[in-house]
């Protein structure tokens, strides 16, 4: 019997699937990918590399530093919370302090009711109205839809067996913004948290927890995503780190480097741009212990010829300048434009804006 046909046509159906599967589907997965603007500036992430940044990532390709070093930040987990920024002030924000004393003391009665309701650990201490007060016409019914809530929520609880706390409040919560609502806990329950809030007439947004050892290590705010590679070519991602992950670099706290320091003036740029160069024509002088290979062939010891000289570096432990290469200078150019501290809408971030930490709530998993 005469199989070939058959036996051609099973080939071309096989190597047809692991096509579309290896080649097609990622083509259609990522092939569109483009930078993402960046929201309230006319920016985007990843920015086209300026030229010289562009010449330092074919050195850095030449010089083989991705044998050594990654640049993909990872991490382990995504986790939300909610951060109270603002009380707001609508009908139930009531001043209870009476209009001659000078003083202001805001309660917004439903925020109360919506912390509660978000957090079932915090109890809610009954708010002390002056009696002048209470008889006011404005008053009067803001009190009355409180006590009603207050009512509807001690059901709820009942009925949910929440037992709530009398050792920390949502007044003291209120009391203190900006302010962690919750803390670490799912996407559902944090936007439900946000909702009751801002429907509250607070101003409440979200926190993004990026977690795992390299956010902590402070090698990038987030995870490292395809979006981030799209403007290189070839994607030098390295898989070996026998030096500490480059991905973020140049957005690094100064405190985060492995040899940590601290910058003497606050002209952050020219520093770490000086840091890097002595780093890179001895990284002993930088890490006594380091293993990174010196690269001082990009210096010269002479000053080159007039049209091309930059400025000249001083070393520590030498009295004598060195002028870095055009290289040298490029290289940490593409060093300093790699950063991870801009969220993507697959990979977001916030920026902490030094909350108070009044209560934690329960850690979720
Ligand atoms: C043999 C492995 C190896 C190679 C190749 C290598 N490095 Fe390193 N690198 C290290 C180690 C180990 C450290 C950590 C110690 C230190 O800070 O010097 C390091 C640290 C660094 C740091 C400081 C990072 C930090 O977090 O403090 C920079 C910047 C750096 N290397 C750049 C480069 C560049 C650019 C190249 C290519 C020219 C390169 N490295 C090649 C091993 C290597």
């Amino acid at each position: 019997m005469n199989h070939g046909p058959l036996i051609a046509a099973g080939a071309f159906v096989s190597l047809a699937f692991s096509w579309a599967a290896l080649v097609m589907a990622p083509q259609v997965q990522l092939g569109s990918l483009a930078p993402a603007s960046i929201p309230n500036t006319s920016d985007v992430h990843p920015a086209n590399r300026p030229g010289l940044a562009a010449q330092g990532a074919e050195v850095y390709r030449s010089l083989g530093c991705y044998q050594c070093h990654t640049r993909q930040v990872r991490q382990d987990a995504l986790l939300y919370g909610v951060r109270l920024v603002d009380r707001g002030s609508n009908a139930s924000t009531i001043n209870l302090e009476l209009p001659d004393s000078g003083r202001t003391n805001l309660v917004n009665f439903n925020l109360l009711i919506a912390l509660a309701k978000s957090r079932a650990d915090l109890g809610i201490t009954p708010v002390a109205v002056p009696a002048v007060l209470a008889a006011d016409t404005n008053v009067a019914p803001v009190l009355k839809e409180f006590a009603t809530e207050l009512k509807l929520l001690k059901q709820f609880d009942d009925k949910a067996q929440v037992v709530r706390s009398t050792s920390k409040t949502v007044n003291e919560l209120a009391a203190a913004l900006p302010v962690e609502v919750l803390e670490r806990t799912g996407p559902d329950e944090a936007e439900r948290a946000v909702k009751l809030l801002n429907d509250a007439g607070g101003k409440a947004e979200l926190v993004i927890y990026n977690l795992g050892p390299d956010i902590e290590r402070g090698w990038g705010a987030r995870r490292s995503v395809a979006r981030d590679f799209v403007n290189d070519s070839p994607v030098l991602l390295g898989s070996l780190r026998a030096g500490p992950d480059l991905a973020c670099l140049g957005s690094r706290a100064p405190e985060k480097f492995a040899a940590a320091w601290k910058f003497a003036s606050t002209n952050l740029a020219s520093e770490m741009e000086q840091r890097l160069l002595i780093h890179l024509y001895n990284p002993r002088l930088v890490a006594p212990a380091s293993t990174c290979p010196s690269a001082k062939y990009l210096f010269a010891t002479k000053q080159p010829d007039q049209r091309f000289a930059g400025e000249s570096l001083q070393v520590p432990g030498s009295d004598k300048p060195v002028y870095p290469r055009h290289d040298a200078r490029a290289l940490v150019a593409y060093l300093l434009d790699q950063r991870l501290d801009v969220g993507l809408p697959e990979a977001p971030v916030t920026k902490p804006s030094g909350p108070a930490k009044i209560a934690a709530a329960p850690a979720k998993p």
